[in-house]
């Protein structure tokens, strides 16, 4: 009986919740014209040792397959879609805007907001280099969030750069070997006691202070564009530059940001950033494509929504409003029961949503169930069979018609013609 940790049980509810939360963002990324895409759960462990690296190589779940070969469930997306980007990007016009949506599996430390399987938007937008395409990721990044009623006041972007690290790394005298491992204590500075940190700094040569006095810079050279672009949207209220972040991802290069709820009690709802040497590092050097991505995992998401009482109302609202279904079919006379499977089976069909009682029980109850589901049209198969009973909602005054007819006169829903139904 019991999951193992980090793993979920999605009954109906939750269920409901995640479609919500993907149909909403799925919308949104339709609108920005991106195409979906999907890659395989299980990739050869290789691709991540390799290209991926970082954080992640702690976290992967790997085994040997059958046929000997070292295999992972993918941790995340970003190594798949740039393997399938190196493979076959010359079938696709420039630049390419892919979304997908998935599962992915990392062996973290259980905790709020971060568990061992978890669903993520990935949105990435191949083969433009521009910062056009920098604050067009961005914008697509605060439209997901604001389409569940999420405003400036719940949440931030929070936008840094690589290159400007790179720069700090070089002007200090950090080796070129050491750079991914310097960033990487970056990334996880604000996790750490001063005191540690500042020891790991200094292996570097580098002072706590100068990586301080660094973020609190606010230099704004490599984000004037991206700032501009956004602000022309009316959207420069979601974003702040803030040097502190650097992703622990290895593949990053230019732009990086990360999404934070305002209040700073939860994990990162989002984070991504550019990577333009990652496809040519999978392809051997074979395909050279600039790319910048993000991903969104549910977890988190769906905890700050919770916490937000007007996007927490809209996804109630919208959970409470999903149709039910559409015609019940009541049996009031059990030897009935054969024409009213005709009558099911003819309605599902046309298309409708029928449903109907299994077992013999009362019609009282049959009528208390067909609510329950929020049946919007309700049928009685009796005694007048090939005639049926039908009634829409509680409302309604019931009528009478012939079953071959029903299926007709439901879709049109007009007013049914006195010679072909009569009101009872
Ligand atoms: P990431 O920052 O590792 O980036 O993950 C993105 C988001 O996925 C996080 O902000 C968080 O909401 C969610 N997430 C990550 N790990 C967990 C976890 N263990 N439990 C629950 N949620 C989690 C990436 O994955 C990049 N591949 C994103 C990207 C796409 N970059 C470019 N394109």
């Amino acid at each position: 009986m019991q999951i193992l940790p980090g793993f979920r049980d999605f009954y109906p509810l939750d269920m409901a919740k995640r479609n919500y939360l993907f149909s909403t963002l799925r919308r949104v990324v339709l609108s920005y014209g991106f195409v979906e895409v999907d890659g395989p759960t299980l990739e050869s462990t290789d691709l991540y040792k390799r290209k991926g690296g970082g954080e992640l190589m702690g976290q992967l779940y790997q085994f040997m397959d059958k046929g000997g070969r070292e295999v992972t469930i993918r941790p995340e997306m970003t190594l798949t879609v740039a393997r399938m980007a190196a493979r076959s990007e010359k079938h696709y016009r420039k630049p390419m805007k892919w979304f997908s949506i998935g599962s992915f599996f990392r062996h973290e430390r259980q905790q709020k907001g971060r568990l061992r399987e978890f669903s993520q938007l990935n949105c990435d937008l191949i083969g433009e280099a521009s910062f056009a395409a920098d604050a067009e990721l961005l914008a697509l990044v605060i439209d997901c969030l604001r389409a569940f009623g999420l405003g400036p006041h719940d949440f931030v972007v929070r936008l840094s750069n690589r290159t400007a690290w790179l720069r700090f790394c070089q002007e200090r005298g950090v080796r070129v070997d050491q750079m991914e491992e310097f960033l990487q204590e970056v990334d996880r500075m604000e996790r750490y006691p001063m005191g540690e940190t500042a020891k790991k700094f200094a292996k570097f040569g580098v002072s706590l202070r100068e990586v301080h006095d660094f973020v609190e810079s606010k230099d704004s050279t490599h984000f004037s564009e991206v700032l501009d672009e956004l602000s022309a949207r009316g959207l420069s209220e979601y974003v702040e530059v803030d040097l502190g972040i650097v992703r622990g991802l290895l593949y990053y290069t230019g732009t990086v940001f990360e999404v934070f709820d305002q209040k700073k009690c939860l994990r990162a709802i989002a984070g991504g950033g550019r990577y333009d040497q990652l496809i040519s590092s999978v392809s051997n050097g074979r395909v050279i494509l600039p790319a910048i991505g993000f991903g969104i995992g549910d977890v988190v998401l769906g905890e700050l929504i919770e916490t937000v009482p007007v996007a927490a109302e809209k996804m109630h609202t919208a959970l409470a409003s999903q149709p039910g279904c559409e015609v019940f079919v009541v049996i009031a006379e059990e030897n009935r029961r054969k024409q009213a499977l005709r009558l099911v089976q003819l309605l599902r069909e046309e298309g409708k949503s029928v449903d109907f009682s299994l077992g013999v029980i009362r019609i009282e109850k049959q009528f208390r169930r067909a609510q329950q589901l929020r049946a919007q049209y309700l049928v009685v198969v009796g005694r007048e069979w090939p005639q049926v009973k039908f009634q829409r909602s509680a409302f309604h005054e019931a009528s009478v018609c012939s079953y071959e007819k029903l299926a007709e006169h439901l879709k049109t829903d007009h007013p049914v013609a006195p010679n072909e139904v009569s009101n009872l």
